[in-house]
């Protein structure tokens, strides 16, 4: 999709559709009666004119999502003017802009629409933040998860142009051109990661995880190691090799790092994913109801590479390494078994009660490969467990923190990234129920506080190192269409973890 920035009147733009945020500013106070106050985000007075007599029918109400498309509107070069409902004025931000437009764009498409030119709301947000997450939210509602369906070529709707207008009192041009920029990049990563997290296991194995993350750390100047069986053996992973050994498919291990000039050296970033390119539990099984969708188990592992890749472009000063555990979760011959002894590359034992417990099997690997490469704050991502959506739902992302200055630091990025994660606890007291007979730990307990039990088994191997997990079982794949994004892979986190890392550029 091609984006451009115009300074245009907005009446006075020919586009196929113009865009224009509509909001409810009513007030309901002391028992009185709800006045209704529809307002058009836009200072031109011929747009408030064209969309008059519709908002004076009550058909427009402002409602969130509400969309309205009138033809041919008078005083508009435009051949279309598109009203979307942004709800309450009191309540409205970026966060609801970059929805809106994702909502625009997916209206627009199933139309067979092919460009159209959004307005900056001028009062409403600021109008760079505004920019950028209307090129953020346009690009998440492109995403088309339906890549093998055979006539995808003819049926192939999608938004090839974009316009974005900034209207209003003067404006630092070269400002909104980075601010176009930067969303691009974020957005344009983070459907790299849906990409990956779409593809099928047959399609997305350990090994072809890896090539992806090194075609693209080439095509963005990115340091990429990859390794196999033989590495993990040879650095002592045995927590990771024990969940890769049941499968045919060799483990990665893939590492990538940005190293920029003039970064802080006290400050070196690491970002751990699960990348279980599919988990069926192994000896111990899951059902087969459902069983399909363990597909985007690796969707922790394709966050980070996502991240790296957004870094890459937006070159912070700061040093972040990113290490993905990839492998596949089989039950075979050679698969781990109920109550086998496995020993960490940190040398900690660990007692296996589940196989299908396996992301934190891997992820304790990584976490201490981040921390022997140097990392002095450790974030992993994973789509850990079912508790977690238990807990939360499809809603909110689980955050585990075990600093609450590296916490602080995340729940600012994660707002300003529009994304919700709701923080959950590691008190001292949840440790008793790591505890094994014949190990240091147990990988299971019992089902109650799992999403906990999971994040406490971690931190055992994060150690001292001030370290985040993100539980994103829940939220990294969308169960059903909303009017902002397709049902499929999310890219939840990514937004957050680039903008925690550009928090900490020197
Ligand atoms: N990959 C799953 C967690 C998961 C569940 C992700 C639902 C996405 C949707 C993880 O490996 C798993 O199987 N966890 C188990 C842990 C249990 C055996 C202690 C779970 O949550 O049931
Ligand atoms: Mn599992
Ligand atoms: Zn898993």
């Amino acid at each position: 999709m091609n984006t451009n920035l115009s300074s245009s009147v907005p009446s006075q733009l020919e586009t196929d559709c113009l865009v224009v945020v509509v909001l409810d500013r009513s007030e309901k106070d002391r028992g009185e009666k709800d006045k209704s106050a529809v307002t058009v985000e836009s200072s031109d007075d011929a747009v408030r004119e064209a969309a008059k007599d519709v908002i004076s029918s009550a058909e427009v109400t402002g409602k969130t999502f509400e969309t309205t498309l009138l033809h041919r509107p008078a005083g508009l070069k435009a051949k279309r003017l598109l009203l979307v409902g942004g709800g309450k004025a009191r309540t409205f931000s970026a966060a609801e802009l970059r929805k809106l437009a994702g909502a625009a764009v997916r209206t627009l498409k199933s139309k067979s629409i092919r460009s159209f030119a959004f307005v900056v709301p001028e009062t409403a947000v600021p109008a760079g933040q505004g920019l950028r997450a209307i090129v953020e939210g346009a690009f998440v509602g492109n995403f088309d998860p339906g890549y093998y369906k055979s006539d995808r070529n003819e049926k192939d709707q999608k938004i090839d142009a974009l316009t974005i207008v900034v209207h209003g009192d003067a404006h630092d041009a070269k400002a909104l051109e980075s601010a176009m920029q930067a969303g691009r990049i974020v957005a344009e990563s983070q459907n790299f990661t849906r990409d990956l997290v779409n593809e099928p296991s047959n399609r997305m194995t350990p090994t072809m995880m890896a090539e992806r993350a090194k075609k693209m750390a080439a095509e963005v100047g990115l340091n990429c190691e990859t390794y196999g069986a033989d590495k993990i053996k040879q650095l002592k992973m045995g927590a990771f090799w024990g969940v890769a050994q049941g499968s045919d498919e060799p483990p990665a291990l893939i590492v990538l790092r940005y190293d920029p000039v003039g970064a802080a050296d006290k400050i070196h970033l690491g970002l751990v994913g699960k990348a279980v390119t599919f988990d069926t539990g192994g000896i111990s099984i899951k059902p087969a109801d459902g069983m399909e969708k363990m597909k985007y188990d690796m969707a922790g592992g394709a966050t980070m590479i996502g991240v790296m890749r957004a870094i890459a472009l937006l070159k912070p000063k700061v040093k972040v390494t990113a290490v993905i555990c990839a492998a596949e979760n089989m039950p075979s011959g050679k698969a781990q078994k109920p109550g086998d002894v496995q020993i960490a590359m940190s040398g900690k034992s660990i007692e296996i009660i589940n196989t299908d417990a396996e992301g934190r099997l891997v992820l304790a690997d990584g976490l201490s490969y981040a921390r022997q490469l140097g990392c002095t704050h450790l974030v992993d991502a994973a789509t850990l467990t079912g508790a977690v959506v238990v807990a939360l739902g499809y809603v909110n992302a689980g955050i585990f923190a075990s600093d609450d200055q590296m916490y602080e630091r995340f729940a600012n990025a994660s707002k300003q990234a529009g994304e919700k994660m709701w923080r959950l606890p590691l008190d001292d007291e949840y440790k008793e129920n790591l505890k094994s007979n014949i190990a240091d730990m147990v990988n299971a307990g019992s089902r109650w506080g799992g999403a906990i039990f999971a994040a406490m088994f971690l931190k055992e191997f994060a150690e001292d190192t001030p370290w985040i997990h993100l539980d994103i079982a829940g939220t990294a794949w969308m169960e059903e269409a909303k009017p902002w994004i397709a049902k499929g892979p999310s890219g939840i986190a990514l937004r957050s973890l680039v903008e925690f890392v550009k928090g900490w550029e020197s």
